[in-house]
Formats: structure tokens, sequence, C-alpha cells
């Protein structure tokens, strides 16, 4: 099979140039059945582009798993550990996810009433909304006129224990006809984002990083992240800043002692740049709920230190602090003109880089609105590697 890419087609909200690289529509191949060489190049193009694309494909749950799967063979788990749910209760996932019993690395998400699916009698559905998460939220009156709000912006990755999942897949099974809804970000700006219901807003973190300023690229190529431990317990009181980008810091988190035993070993420390392994390219890769701490190192010698921010390295533990900095490093990558929000058609899958961008989910759901999907990321096999020392020194 001769693998076809086309580029994606672009709402009218989206700044071409923004997206040369992102997102590819893959046609002529059979997503569940591919061989090993089609794969290959299915793999190339995921770290080249971010996002593919399949349309009206048949999938079963066991060939989402394998699909996933095979981003990552030594991966088993789901993302976030296949008991760590239901153990779990305090976990602010908890809600959202239902499990195919036969296959536990796919997950079951959307909204509305499912009868009889894939071994699952009976569930009842819940599109997750702003309303639960964001320090201030819509009125009614706003919701009637058809405004939403971006949820939380995130990577799929426990971020303690576990490691952040090199692929996720989304296969779309139900989606409901209805009009379109407009994202208020209502964060200070007056942007605002037209999404169809239930689309899945994408944004590109090599972008991310290509617009920061001189000053800011400097401190990402320096600096590591330090991820609260049990971060969804930690934060799971905490609310989100309008536009989905990080939490309002209002000391709603748990302290350390109050979380469930942990153990430093498992605490995660990332690189604010990832490398994309096939690209060299630095995606901006920080989950802005989750972190805690940012480590900077000092500006190389032989590197001007003039105009630079934190020259001299910085630990920085204020959370407060920690929140704003990375606030004003991650905010101009979501701007209406660099998302994509997908708007789905059933039997659309869609494969994207986990570790080279940013997602969220949108929408207000009506309970009759029956939307159905599987998910399905697997935690990975090794961490996620950072800026090399050629480009400490470019950026630095
Ligand atoms: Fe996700």
């Amino acid at each position: 099979m001769a693998v076809e890419v086309v580029p994606l087609s672009l709402p009218p909200s989206a700044d071409a140039s923004g997206f040369v690289e992102f997102g590819r529509e893959v046609k002529g191949v059979d997503p569940g059945n591919l061989d090993d060489e089609c794969f290959a190049e299915i793999e190339d193009l995921l770290y080249k582009h971010s996002l593919l694309l399949f349309r009206d494909c048949d999938l079963s749950p066991e060939q989402q798993y394998a699909l996933t799967k095979r981003f990552d063979p030594a991966s088993e788990s789901f993302g976030h550990g296949n008991h760590s749910i239901d153990q779990n209760k305090k976990s602010i996932l908890h809600p959202d996810l239902k499990t195919i019993p036969r296959v536990p690395q796919v997950q079951l998400i959307g909204n509305g009433q499912v009868h009889d699916h894939q071994g699952i009698p009976e569930a009842t559905l819940k599109h997750p909304s702003h309303t639960v998460c964001h320090k201030d939220v819509l009125t009614d009156e706003d919701a009637e006129k058809g405004y939403t709000r971006f949820y939380r912006w995130h990577i799929d990755a426990a971020l303690y224990d576990l490691r952040p999942s090199k692929a996720t897949s989304l296969y779309a099974l139900k989606v409901p006809a209805a009009p379109k809804q407009i994202v208020r970000y209502d964060d200070g700006t007056r942007d605002e984002l037209p999404v169809p219901l239930g689309g899945t807003a994408f944004t590109s973190t090599r972008h991310m990083f290509t617009i920061l300023p001189p000053e800011l690229k400097s401190v990402a190529v320096r600096s590591r992240v330090r991820y609260a431990p049990h971060p969804y317990v930690w934060m799971a009181a905490a609310k989100l800043h309008s536009n989905g980008v990080g939490i309002v810091s209002e000391g709603k988190e748990l302290s350390y002692t109050q979380l469930p035993p942990w153990d430093e070993s498992k605490v995660k420390v990332y690189p604010m740049l990832w490398k994309n392994p096939v690209t060299d390219e630095l995606h901006f890769q920080v989950h802005p709920g989750c972190a805690a701490e940012l480590y900077i190192e000092p500006v190389p010698d032989g590197v001007d230190k003039h105009d630079k921010l934190y020259p001299d390295g910085a630990h920085l533990t204020d959370l407060e602090e920690v929140r704003d900095l990375l606030y004003t490093m991650q905010r101009p990558g979501i701007a209406p003109q660099f998302v994509y929000p997908h708007d789905w058609a059933e039997r659309d899958l869609v494969l994207f880089h986990n570790r080279g961008m940013l997602h969220c989910i949108v929408g207000t759901f009506a309970p009759a609105q029956v939307r159905v999907f599987h998910q399905c990321n697997l935690a990975a096999s090794d961490d996620p590697v950072g800026p090399d020392a050629d480009d400490v020194r470019r950026w630095a």
C-alpha cells in the first residue's frame, strides 16, 4: 500500500504559516493492518508532522492498542497505569475514563448514555466541562449563546512514576451533529476561537518554542521542570485560568505530607524542551498544571550574559513564580491562529505525537448529545530527551 499524505484542511481561524509542518491526512492505508514497511513510514510521518488523521477507519480496540503500542513496543500499561484509575479515587482523571474490559489500555470517553458497548453493558459518559476546573466559569446565559472554553491544555502523562507516552490514538465512533461553539479565552484578551462541538484542540509545541523571544528561548533551553509527586492528586482542588493554560495560584494544592505515600525516585524531573527523535527539533513540552519547581542552569561559559534572564541559574520553588513564568512562555502558543481544532467525523482516527504538542478538550454538551470515542496512550519505555550541548550553545 502506498502512503499518500495531504495537508490538513485548516479552519479560517488558522494562520497557515504556523502549520507548515503540522498535521497531515493520511490516505490509502488501513491503520489497523499496516505492514512493517508502511508502519515505519507512518511512524516517521508522526514525528515530522505531529498529528496524523485517517478517515473512514474500522478499528477494533485490539487493533487500536496494537497500533499505539507499535510506536513503543516495550510499553504495556495505559499512560496513567492500568489500575491507578480505580485505586486513586482522588485523581481528577477518574470521572472521565472507562476502560474497555477486553483491552484495558483502551479507554471509552465521551458523553451521554452508552449501551452494550464492547463488553460494557451500560455507561454514562460525561464530557469534561470547564465549569468543574476553571476559577471563573461562563454564565448559563453565555453557554446558551454558544460560548464555551478550553478545558485544560495538557500532555497525556501521569508525570509520577510512569513516563509520558509517545503516541496517543483517538478514534471517533459517535459524533453528535451540532452547531459550532465559540471558545472564549477570557484572559484579559478578546481572543475567541470557533470550534466544533467536542472538537479536540491541538497546538504544536515546536511552534510554541519557535515564537518565544530570545530571552525566553534561553531560559527554556537551560531549564528542567520538577513535577509534584502524585500531581493530579496534589492539584485536584486548584482551579485553572480561563484559557485552560495552567493553574491560578491560590494555595489550594495539597502539601506533600497530605499526599498518598510517595517516593522521590518516582518524581519526574524533565527538560523544558524535548528533542524530536526524527527531526531533532525542540518542543516546549511542559504540563503547566502539574509543574511544581524549575531548575535553571546558568548561561554557559563563553555566552554573553547581557540581557539574559536568570544568567547565573536558579532553582525556582515559589509556585506562583514558576507558574507565571510558564504561563508567559506557553500562552502565545495557544493564540487562536495557532490552534487546530479537529472537527471530528465518525470513524476518524487521529494519531498524535504526545511529546510534541499540547492538546485540549473543548465544548459544552447537553446530556442527550452522545459522543463515543476510544482513546489509547501507553506509559513509555523511556524518558524524553532534552536539548544537547549544541542546542544549549545555540539558544542560551
Ligand atoms: Fe489527553
